[in-house]
């Protein structure tokens, strides 16, 4: 799926209708996601989420978090228009701004303690210029000792190892009746062929921690399955 795809309000609907076949690691990091901010969000801070999408995560999060404040950042005002419906409850308790993250630097929060920055399988449409500007932003968003997570897809850099990941994620589709093996690409040129296909840039674990640590964060992989990783980040 393109950035631009996430535009067209057939696709939005259909990505909110099943988003966990391709990933089915996506419910497991999730909840981790959710269990760091509910145990570090400090009542009366802003958690900034960048690429809200359809609220499918504010709605876990409010749940979780029942004060928390949002302000979610997205490009598509289709994903927007489905995150408002499934947030009415909610109304009072976040702010969406439209916003693409490839000019992250123009993007104008209102002014707020921004104690939790996260994204949830977004940042991978950016270039590596792009993400590296990103996670300055972020860092300049954040208050001191504030948390960065990152929930992505990340690259496969290791193609001799390619056959191994295939196994990982037949024995995925095995566990969760998911259909990530099929969708991948049976060699590793196939599989970079796919990706570039669906327009994901993603970079690989080493260069996210690298630019990570070049933005002024203390960073870890909390949490990886073959290609999809949760990231934390602190501002000192
Ligand atoms: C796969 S959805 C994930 C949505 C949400 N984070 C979730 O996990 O439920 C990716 C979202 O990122 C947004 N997105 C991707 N690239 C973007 C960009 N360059 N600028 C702004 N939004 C972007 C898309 O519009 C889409 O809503």
């Amino acid at each position: 799926m393109t950035y631009q795809d996430f535009k067209n309000p057939d696709v939005a609907q259909a990505w909110d209708a099943d988003n966990r076949s391709l990933n089915p690691s996506r419910s497991e990091q999730l909840d981790m996601l959710l269990t760091v901010i509910a145990d570090h969000y400090q009542a009366g801070k802003t958690i900034l989420d960048l690429g809200m999408g359809t609220g499918l995560v504010e709605a876990m999060l409010f749940q979780r978090v029942p004060q928390a404040q949002v302000v979610g950042v997205d490009g598509s005002a289709a994903m927007l228009e489905l995150a408002h419906e499934r947030l009415q409850p909610h109304a009072s308790q976040y702010t969406a701004l439209i916003h693409d993250f490839s000019d992250i630097a123009t993007l104008q929060l209102p002014p707020s303690a921004y104690q939790i920055v996260f994204s949830v399988q977004t940042l991978h449409h950016l270039t590596d210029l792009q993400m590296g500007e990103a996670y300055r932003f972020i860092y300049d968003t954040l208050d001191a000792g504030g948390l960065f997570l990152l929930l992505d897809r990340i690259a496969v850099v290791q193609g001799g190892l390619y056959d191994v990941y295939r196994s990982l994620w037949a024995r995925q589709d095995a566990l969760h009746q998911s259909k990530v093996h099929g969708a991948e690409g049976a060699t590793f040129a196939e599989h970079q062929a796919v990706v570039a296909g669906r327009g994901d840039l993603p970079l690989g674990l080493e260069r996210h921690l690298e630019l990570l640590k070049q933005a002024g964060f203390e960073a870890a992989c909390m949490h990886l399955q073959t290609n999809r990783a949760l990231l934390v980040g602190r501002r000192g």
